[in-house]
């Protein structure tokens, strides 16, 4: 069966290094007859300012953000997608803030009971892709320790690509082998 892929990207720039990174990673993934989706979250449009830790998901049995805005349709998909790709620019050392609007919203996601001390959410068993490109090489392991937890944590298989080198917009398409290194991840999680 042909794996269902999400890929959140982001970048606020449209034809930068991280749009390069997704670009070649689902051509990997295409190529294996992966149907993927590619979602921008710096160009959704939010009701609020990331997770609001109202924890109103934590009161329902359902894995549904209340807050109804265009990120939410993009949360619901997450639970019924095989890879979740994540990609981003590295910022101050960590994934950009247009990324951590839809990430952080992914409270909704678990459902925690700290009486019993359990956890439950619909990631486990998928696989979790980070894509980070940043001007030097100082940092993307903290970012890449980040997600390898995250996916631990959620019961999720982890897989990285992070580029260096790549500062102006573009600059990744110079750095050897950055592309065939994405297309062959895509074709690897597929
Ligand atoms: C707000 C901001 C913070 C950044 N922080 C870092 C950083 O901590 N380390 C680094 O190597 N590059 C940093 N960079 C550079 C970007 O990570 C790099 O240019 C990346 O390839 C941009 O990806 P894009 O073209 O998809 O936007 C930063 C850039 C911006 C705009």
């Amino acid at each position: 069966m042909a794996k269902k892929i999400l890929v959140l990207s982001g970048s606020p720039r449209k034809n930068g290094n991280t749009s390069y990174l997704v670009k070649w990673f689902c051509e990997g993934a295409c190529a294996k007859g992966a149907q993927v989706e590619v979602v921008n979250t710096a160009f959704l449009r939010y009701k609020a300012t990331g997770c609001i830790s109202c924890r109103q998901c934590q009161k329902t049995a359902k894995y549904e953000c209340v807050i109804d805005d265009e990120a939410k349709p993009v949360l619901a998909r997450m639970a019924l997608v095989d890879v979740i790709v994540m990609a981003t620019p590295l910022y101050f050392y960590a994934a950009s803030a247009q990324l951590k609007l839809v990430m952080d919203r992914m409270f909704s996601l678990y459902k925690w009971d700290n009486k019993a001390d359990t956890m439950a959410t619909p990631l486990e068993g998928k696989t979790l892709v980070l894509l980070a490109s940043a001007f030097e090489d100082i940092g993307l392991d903290t970012l890449e320790k980040s997600f390898a937890i995250t996916a631990d944590y959620s019961g999720m298989k982890f897989a990285s690509l992070l580029v260096p080198d790549a500062g102006e917009s573009g600059d990744i398409v110079k750095v050897k082998g950055a592309r065939k290194k994405a297309i062959a991840l895509g074709r690897k999680v597929a």
